[in-house]
């Protein structure tokens, strides 16, 4: 079978499933062999002339990067769900294609907010480092009190595929559901018993909110003081959605004041940059981006990757297409 005759950058290494699938059917693959992010510069210079590009989260894919690659560049295909750092409308402009990996990390992400639930809730993490620092001196009975998740109300912000996913988690808690989204959700309602709430009584109602919202203009920063001010002195905030859509400083504020008992974080403002004080609080659990971070999950986007850069550069539509009106008239 002869190959595509197309040119395929990829930015940084993504699992073996992936790359296997561009090679046995692109001519020329190349990666950034490098176990290291690129530079801005040096992504400029890698995309010259390809037809194809697999990017990270972490690339900031502009019209300069656009324009660096030159008029065969047909995709941009992101290894991430969320695509907020490729400037969609300077593609379409372009008429580049830009996709994205949706569905197959939705369980994993939803695994990872109740990770941070129930660590922030049961003070995990803390107890773990008393235990290995060896300042546990045995059972107390007034020691590492934290509060009860089972039976609580959880609020969803964002009721999409992974927002549904940790909805569905809460059953099994005996929990109340409540949801915020744009649109009336009656799947919700109808199997996870859910209500909808406006955002600022979602956020006076719940014990526990979890973001699952796109980083959007709109998103930017839905979270700040006043949000904060509006949720229960008991209640945690857990963010597995995209570091922007809080107001850091401010969260770092409601955390030291107590006007929330706690945060669990996957995703911070200022990647890989934390806000000065954050680290220090011990009403905070933090893990390092790995909402989707399982073999079997990677793995599967990686090979999404592939099949939406092997549509485009034989001028088909990709599956996972974020603007398919470039493919309109
Ligand atoms: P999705 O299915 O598109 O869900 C997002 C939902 O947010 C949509 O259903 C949308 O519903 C709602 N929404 C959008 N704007 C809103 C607003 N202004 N107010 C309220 N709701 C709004 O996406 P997903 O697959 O669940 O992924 C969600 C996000 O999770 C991604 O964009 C990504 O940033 C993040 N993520 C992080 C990790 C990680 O490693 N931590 C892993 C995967 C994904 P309506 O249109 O009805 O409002
Ligand atoms: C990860 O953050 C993703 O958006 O896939």
């Amino acid at each position: 079978m002869s190959l595509i005759p197309a040119n395929v950058y990829v930015t940084r290494r993504i699992p073996d499933a992936g790359m296997e699938r561009l090679r046995a059917a692109v001519e020329r693959v190349d990666m950034n062999e490098e176990d290291r992010a690129l530079s801005a510069a040096e992504l400029l210079t890698a995309v010259r002339g390809r037809d194809a590009i697999v990017c990270l989260l972490t690339d900031r894919m502009d019209a300069a990067v656009m324009d660096a690659a030159g008029p065969r560049l047909k995709v941009i295909a992101d290894f991430a769900v969320g695509y907020n750092n490729v400037d969609v409308e300077a593609a379409t402009a372009r008429h580049i294609a830009v996709t994205n990996t949706p569905g197959v990390l939705t369980e994993a992400t939803a695994d990872i907010a109740w990770t941070l639930l129930l660590s922030i809730a049961r003070r995990a993490v803390e107890g773990d480092r008393a235990v290995r620092g060896g300042a546990w001196q045995g059972w107390e009975p007034l020691q590492f009190l934290g509060h009860e998740v089972h039976g609580g109300t959880l609020g969803i912000v964002g009721a999409g595929r992974i927002g549904h996913a940790t909805a569905r988690r809460a059953v099994g808690f005996g929990m109340r559901i409540l949801y915020c989204s744009r649109t009336a959700k009656p799947e919700w309602e109808h199997t996870l018993a859910a209500h909808r709430r406006d955002l600022d009584a979602l956020l006076a109602e719940s014990d526990f909110v979890s973001l699952h919202v796109p980083l959007t203009d709109e998103t930017h920063h839905l979270i700040g003081a006043a949000q904060l001010a509006r949720m229960k002195p008991t209640a945690y905030l857990i963010n597995t959605s995209r570091g922007p859509i809080v107001n850091e400083p401010a969260l770092v504020e409601a955390l030291r004041a107590g006007t929330i008992a706690g945060a669990g974080l996957d995703v911070y403002e200022h990647e890989p940059k934390l806000t000065s004080g954050l680290a220090a609080l011990d009403n905070v659990v933090l893990l390092p981006h790995i909402g989707s971070a399982t073999r079997e999950t990677r793995d599967k986007m990686a090979l999404i990757a592939a099949d939406n850069v092997l549509a485009a550069v034989q001028f088909q539509r990709p599956p996972n297409c974020v603007n398919p009106e470039v493919y309109s008239g």
